[in-house]
Order: structure tokens, then C-alpha cells, then sequence
């Protein structure tokens, strides 16, 4: 038994999608940073509302030397926001990125990046 165990991917998407998409955006922070991007729900919206909603969602990133570091996590009310958040991150630092996000219902949900460069 491990914890991966209760993770759902891209293969458990039902007709609600739950799986976080992670899109990089180099230079496009304050003072030309890069962003990572973490949304649930970019092309079909999740439900939000109290009994049904994204809870939070957390980013992590691998760097080149394999160290793991927690980069953010968000949480959303629900209803007043949607699970749509942006980290300052200088990817170039980086070969990979891992988001985990949990829907009330739904359990937790994970996507990962390589990055250019990365291995
Ligand atoms: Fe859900």
C-alpha cells in the first residue's frame, strides 16, 4: 500500500475533468520571470459550488539535480474563486514539474512536465 495508490491521472477522466494542466510561461512574470500556470477544469469547468468543488492545488519541481521542492499551494472557497493559479518560478532551474490537486468528490488528481532541457 502506498499513496500513489489513490492518485487518478489522465486515464481515470470521466466526463468531469479533474487532471491539472501545468502550462509554462516563460518571461512573462514581473520583471520578465517565468510562470507556471496550474489550472483544473481549462477546456471542460469543474463544478463550484460547496457540495462540489476544487479544493486545492499544490506544485512541485524536480531540479536538475533531482532535489524535489514544494513550489505553492492554493486554496480555493468555493463558489467565490476558481482553481486557476500562477506560480513565479525560474523554470530554467528546473527538469520537471508535478501538480496534485483534490476535488471534494472526486479524490486527488496529478499531471507532471518535463521542461525544456530537463531529462
Ligand atoms: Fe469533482
Amino acid at each position: 500500500m502506498n499513496f500513489g495508490e489513490i492518485l487518478k491521472g489522465k486515464e481515470a477522466e470521466g466526463k468531469e475533468k479533474h487532471v491539472p494542466v501545468i502550462e509554462v510561461d516563460k518571461g512573462r512574470g514581473e520583471k520578465g520571470a517565468d510562470i507556471i500556470r496550474v489550472i483544473v477544469g481549462k477546456d471542460v469547468p469543474h463544478p463550484n459550488t460547496t457540495e462540489h468543488h476544487i479544493c486545492w492545488i499544490e506544485l512541485y519541481g524536480v531540479k536538475k539535480d533531482g532535489q524535489v521542492v514544494e513550489i505553492g499551494r492554493a486554496n480555493f472557497a468555493p463558489v467565490y474563486t476558481n482553481p486557476n493559479v500562477r506560480f513565479q518560478v525560474p523554470v530554467g532551474e528546473f527538469k520537471a514539474f508535478y501538480a496534485l490537486e483534490y476535488c471534494n468528490i472526486h479524490g486527488v488528481w496529478e499531471n507532471c512536465i518535463r521542461v525544456e532541457g530537463g531529462e
